[in-house]
């Protein structure tokens, strides 16, 4: 039985049929949990169950064991926020894709707008660890988004397509891969309010055709989600989850309370 079950997991068609039927809901916890909340945070919800959704939870590098622990007896995921594009070496306070996997996760976020622009990460910086994420067997959720500026300049599609080909030009991606898209316009993140659904409906339609330029020979849809984030809450998910090209959420602040969190799931 479990081979079986391991076997079904492993097919085309179980990979296919999640991806086309399940929203997904991933929370960054970012830096605003110390180890002694995350842990209590967890354990409020390890025993929720929402059977047509996935939900992916990412916390901190230091509490990303014990939160792992506390899941696993549920049917929460598990996520990190970043990771090295190395396996191992003397790179002093990084955290290697494997040594994620070794923690339980099968998520990593990676090119948030908070690394872009505090850590300096480049297009080139989150290829590498786009690659490594993949080969470590990890589902990476590419963070994209423009900035008001470039929304004002009327750049928001040339910064879309720049940095989506930016993260996968030349990655091989097959239906045994899953690789997430967020799209994240960055000046409303952490604002307490979203963008129009139709706006992010607009930005996802430019990343999914930038998808099918950069991949003509796959059937993107088996492959990739494309997700929306930036002030998510349990009053505006559904307008934008109800959308069909629109395939899940990545939440940030509303992610930090139990109560809140299973609303917003319930309403997706
Ligand atoms: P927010 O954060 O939901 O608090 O806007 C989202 C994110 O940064 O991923």
């Amino acid at each position: 039985m479990p081979e079986l079950l391991s076997r079904w997991r492993q097919s085309e068609l179980f990979h296919c049929f999640n991806l086309l039927y399940m929203s997904i809901i991933i929370a960054n916890w970012k830096m605003k949990l110390g180890l002694h909340e995350s842990h209590d945070l967890a354990d409020s919800l390890r025993n929720f169950k929402a059977d047509d959704k996935e939900i992916v939870i990412c916390p901190s590098f230091a509490s990303l064991s014990n939160v792992g622990k506390i899941l696993k007896q549920g049917k929460i995921k598990l996520g990190a926020q970043d990771c090295f594009w190395e396996s191992k070496g003397a790179y002093t306070g990084e955290v290697s894709p494997q040594e994620l996997k070794e923690a339980g996760c099968e998520f990593v976020i990676l090119g948030h707008s908070e690394r872009r622009k505090f850590f300096n990460e480049t297009d080139e910086v989150i290829h590498r660890k786009v690659k490594a994420a993949l080969s470590a067997g990890l589902v990476p959720v590419i963070c994209v988004g423009e900035t008001f500026e470039q929304r004002q300049q009327g750049a928001t599609d040339y910064i879309l397509i720049k940095q989506v080909a930016g993260a996968l030009e030349g990655i091989s991606a097959d239906f045994r891969q899953r690789i997430i898209i967020a799209y994240e316009p960055v000046w409303v993140i952490g604002t307490g309010q979203a963008i129009m659904p139709e706006q992010a409906e607009l930005a996802h339609e430019v990343i999914n055709q930038t998808l099918i330029d950069l991949f003509p020979s796959q059937s993107i849809r088996k492959i990739f989600s494309i997700i929306y984030g930036g002030s998510i809450d349990s009053e505006n998910i559904f307008s934008f989850t109800s959308l069909p090209i629109i395939d899940g959420v990545l939440v940030g602040a509303a992610s930090l309370n139990a109560k809140d969190f299973i609303e917003l799931i319930n309403n997706a």
